[in-house]
């Protein structure tokens, strides 16, 4: 059964069972400070699992788009993947366990479904502890639809609780499906349901989602009761086709035989299957990211440093394999193919992710062969690589640190990781400090000009945003009695009727003499409204939030003045490209 066929399958079912098929979400999520991606079905529907009444009503199915990178330098193994899709079933306060169960049963053993073996169905349920009780009410559900006992495994919160998608949140009890694959013997007798040998496959998870996890750790349970339910489309894709990963799919054989092809392989050996699996996923998810509608290209900061990340890795790795340049265009084709008929945007967005490939692999390019040149020679001199080497080669040759690192163990390097990205994060920080002047606890000069240019500043972020779009984000600022200067993540230099599209934009705000305001609020609700923040790990709990009218909102200590009437006339005095991706303003007021 193909892909395409069981997505189908899925959402015909369910639709069969009463629930309206939603489309996916965005993989940034909308709402959630707390993570870059959507990595799960249940991430956008959480305000409907707290109660909120959902549109089109209390039974929903889909399949959603996900990006998870907790494990992204796992790639390359069998299992582990960065964009996957995963097909759900949600009761919001609606159905409740033995409905779920009923059809979970049915769906994967049916023959009119997936027509997987009974005898090869293993479930586990949630064994119970000081949280929440064991849960027998699954189990009955198990044993009423035949499945025996022994193939019921009562596992405890670590294997059988899921959520919540951030920090806090929806989160429950569940039970795993698994199917037993005959090729993998068990290896062992404590061979179970979630051991990684291989024997037992998960292809689905029912939770219960009755509990809302509370920052202090604490569980509370809700009085709504709902279901998520996830299945992985790739995990299962590999069941149902027979083949021994998902790397065999096809959601992923077109993209590894071309990959192949270009780097004339035919038979790869152990490292070569690795960097074909890394090249076809990395590839793969930074073009969905990149064609997702929230069209995030890459850059220095939150999802775009991801793609960046991914993207470069893919060319690394595609050097090692010696494919030539400019080979990620046809593996974009091939994705974009294998998606456009599941989500829409992937081809209206697919201009966008042409573009930010080409530019990223030139930005690359020029300089990669320096940094690995430097990079080789730390080791040579030093006989080590240090964090602070690290944030040299990231600074100066836009080489991630998690490459540098790589290399690094690649070349027999023994590096503390733990106190190599501490020692990263240490000069980032001095770094960071420095370029951002004195913001980050407010300007040490009051005098009226500085003042002034600060206000100003933040007024020209927003502007920027505006004309240039979002990916426009604050890399650094200095400002003395004369001028401003403002770094901010952009590639190119801005027309002159982009120029002129700003400078107007902030003269109207100076013009309408709008206030000025600060407010205190936690750090989530700030970021919640929309404020920009410089740099997260920065503040603390409680933030101090400057807002100009609804055209400006930003993480700030002040000072500012307090109509924007005062400041003159805006005008941007020059702009400069100052390292990949980054360009700098100055600006005066008249
Ligand atoms: N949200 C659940 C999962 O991701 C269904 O496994």
């Amino acid at each position: 059964m193909k892909a395409k066929e069981l997505r189908k399958k899925y959402l015909a079912f369910f639709k069969e069972k009463k629930h309206a098929v939603i489309t996916s979400s965005s993989l940034m999520p909308e709402n959630d400070p707390t993570v870059l991606f959507t990595s799960a079905g249940m991430h956008p529907l959480v305000p409907y699992l707290l109660g909120e009444p959902h549109p089109e009503g209390n039974r929903l199915a889909n399949c959603q788009k996900c990006v998870r990178t907790t494990d992204i330098d796992e790639v390359g193994d069998t299992t582990h993947l960065t964009f996957f899709e995963m097909l759900g079933n949600w009761s919001l306060n609606d159905y409740w366990k033995k409905e779920a169960i009923t059809w979970s049963y049915e769906f994967l053993t049916s023959k009119k479904y997936l027509g997987f073996d009974v005898d090869k169905l293993s479930v586990t349920v949630f064994a119970g502890d000081e949280d929440a009780p064991r849960d027998e009410e699954s189990a009955e559900a198990w044993k009423s639809l035949g499945i025996p006992e022994e193939r019921i495994y009562y596992l405890p919160k670590d294997d059988n609780w899921w959520g919540p998608a951030g920090t806090t949140g929806p989160c429950g009890p569940d039970t795993e499906m698994f199917i037993e694959v005959d090729e993998i013997p068990r290896c062992g007798n404590n061979c179970r349901p979630g051991c990684s040998c291989g024997h037992y496959v998960e292809v689905w998870n029912d939770v219960f989602m009755y509990y809302d996890k509370k920052e202090d750790g604490t569980y509370v349970e809700m009085e709504r009761r709902n279901i998520d339910t996830g299945m992985g489309v790739e995990r299962t894709t590999a069941m149902l086709q027979g083949v021994p990963t998902v790397f065999d799919t096809d959601l992923f054989l077109p993209l590894i035989n071309r990959i192949k092809e270009m780097a004339n392989i035919e038979e790869p050996d152990e490292k070569q299957t690795r960097l074909l699996r890394v090249v076809a996923d990395h590839v793969k998810s930074a073009v969905m990211i990149m064609a997702d509608d929230r069209k995030v290209g890459p850059s220095n900061v939150e999802a775009g440093y991801i793609v960046r990340r991914l993207i470069r890795k893919a060319i690394h790795s595609a050097d090692i394999l010696s494919i030539e340049q400019g080979f990620m265009k046809e593996l974009a084709d091939i994705t974009i193919e294998m998606y456009k008929d599941v989500y829409d945007e992937v081809e209206r967005n697919k201009d966008f992710v042409y573009q930010n490939l080409a530019d990223e692999e030139k930005k690359f390019r020029k300089t990669l062969s320096k940094a690995l040149k430097k990079l080789h020679k730390i080791l040579d001199e030093t006989g080590t690589i240090t964090g602070e080497d690290g944030f040299l080669l990231f600074t100066s040759f836009g080489l991630p640190i998690e490459m540098t690192r790589e290399i690094a163990v690649e070349n027999g390097i023994d590096v503390d990781m733990e106190d190599f990205t501490k020692q990263f994060e240490h000069h980032r920080e001095i770094s960071r400090t420095a370029t951002q002047g004195k913001f980050k606890g407010g300007l040490a000069d009051h005098s009226e000009e500085i003042t002034q240019f600060h206000t100003a500043t933040h007024l020209l972020q927003s502007a920027l945003r505006k004309v240039l779009g979002n990916e426009v984000t604050q890399n650094g600022s200095n400002i003395t009695k004369e001028r401003l200067r403002f770094d901010f993540t952009f590639d190119r230099k801005l027309t002159p009727e982009e120029v002129k599209q700003v400078e107007d934009l902030v003269n109207e705000v100076i013009g309408k003499d709008l206030a000025v305001t600060q407010t205190f609020m936690p750090y989530d609700e700030a970021i919640g409204k929309g404020a920009l923040a410089f740099f997260r790990e920065n503040y603390g709990e409680t933030v101090s939030v400057y807002s100009v009218g609804d055209f400006s909102i930003e993480l700030c200590g002040g000072p500012h003045v307090e109509t924007t009437g005062k400041l003159g006339k805006f005008r941007i005095a020059k702009q400069k490209k100052i390292g990949a991706g980054i360009m700098r303003i100055r600006a005066v007021l008249e």
